[in-house]
């Protein structure tokens, strides 16, 4: 099966043709936006539609053109659902829905998170889904921080989620602190090369009160606290090394998610294989240390290629491969504020 995938939830533009099983992605192109965003310190609803709107039709053609494929060789066309910006998702949707009506071919809805989740398939190493599965895998974007148990494409338990800021929020609104642009997350790992992450004591997202876990889950992630003590510390130590800050607030947030991971795996000995995904997972930091953890329990790091952690089309046209998703009724709805995966904690 062959299809094309447009994903355009937030402030990337995205097109990717994908095939499978095995999975290829034979063309995947994203046009950012961040520029036009950053001035803005960061994401602006009406902006990104803007930009959608005028990306989209170039983007298509290009992923089209680099997939050596004819309209005709596609099976299908997928678009994000949700969760994101509605004026943004409706553009997607739309240039999908005339697509497939156009072409005669189904149109499949997708998940945005799930196109995060499953984008460890297109993991480097890609073995297959019997050889990876169970696997656990941190997904960190700028707006989710989750711990998920994949047993299968398709069956999925949520261990834990932040019960306030994402992983990704935290170093963006770190960084806005730390006087650096948007997005903060690549700024952070950027200014703390060199520096000194045992220099403040932050404190560590992970939190283990009986009201935590029963609002994220047994791997519960609290960030806010962090945000906090950042601000007290540059408000009472305003002398301390900028690199040192950056370096320890970036290894309080790592912190958090490789005790999760590292707890997690203790519990389930079943676990095959570790993976991050997500925005977030493009952190040398943390794959270094997830690559570490996973030696430990003798489980296998799965790498996401850093193009397939941010926002991209390829891991929404994965979706579909991997799992059968029901075709969607006409007209596709379109769900800003579809839940985590509707999952709920166990
Ligand atoms: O998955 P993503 O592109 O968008 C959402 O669906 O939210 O993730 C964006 C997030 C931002 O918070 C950004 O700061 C973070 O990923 N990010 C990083 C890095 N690159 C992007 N965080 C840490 N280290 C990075 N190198
Ligand atoms: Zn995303």
């Amino acid at each position: 099966m062959r299809l094309l995938a447009i994903e355009s939830s937030c402030d990337e533009t995205a097109a990717a043709v994908v095939e499978g099983l095995p999975l290829r992605v034979r063309a995947s192109v994203v046009a950012s936006q961040i520029l036009s965003h950053q001035v803005h310190g960061g994401v602006v609803p009406e902006l990104a539609a803007r930009s959608h709107l005028e990306a989209l039709q170039p983007v298509i053609r290009q992923a089209m053109e680099a997939s050596e494929l004819d309209w005709s060789d596609l099976d299908a066309v997928a678009a994000t659902q949700g969760p994101g910006l509605s004026s943004s998702l409706l553009l997607g949707m739309g240039a999908a829905r005339a697509l497939a009506a156009r072409l005669r071919r189904p149109l499949i809805p997708v998940h945005h998170m799930e196109g995060h989740l499953l984008s460890l398939f297109l993991s480097e190493e890609a073995p297959s889904v019997a050889e990876v599965c169970p696997a656990l895998v941190l997904l960190v974007t700028g707006g989710h921080t989750a711990l998920v148990r994949v047993t299968a494409p398709g069956d999925y338990t949520l261990l834990g989620r932040s019960i306030d800021d994402a992983a990704g929020e935290a170093l963006d609104k770190g960084a806005r602190l730390l006087g650096l642009p948007y997005p903060g997350g690549p700024e952070i790992e950027a200014l703390a090369r060199g520096g000194n992450a045992d220099a403040v004591a932050f404190p560590l997202g992970a939190p283990d009160s009986e009201e935590a876990h029963r609002r994220g889950g047994i791997a519960a992630f609290s960030f806010s606290g962090l945000k906090t003590a950042l601000r007290y510390h540059l408000e009472r130590e305003p002398g301390t090394a900028p690199q040192d800050v950056a370096a320890a607030y970036q290894s309080a947030v790592m912190n958090a998610l490789v005790t999760r991971a590292r707890q997690a795996l203790e519990r389930d000995p079943d676990i095959r294989s570790l993976a991050c995904v997500g925005g977030v997972a493009r952190n040398h930091l943390l794959r270094h240390r997830l690559q570490t953890l996973a030696g430990e329990h003798q489980a296998r790091f799965l790498t996401v290629p850093l193009a397939y952690c941010t926002d991209n089309a390829a891991m929404i046209g994965a979706v579909p491969l991997l799992r059968p998703l029901p075709h969607s009724p006409e007209p596709a709805a379109i769900h800003p504020n579809l839940p985590l995966l509707g999952l709920q904690l166990r």
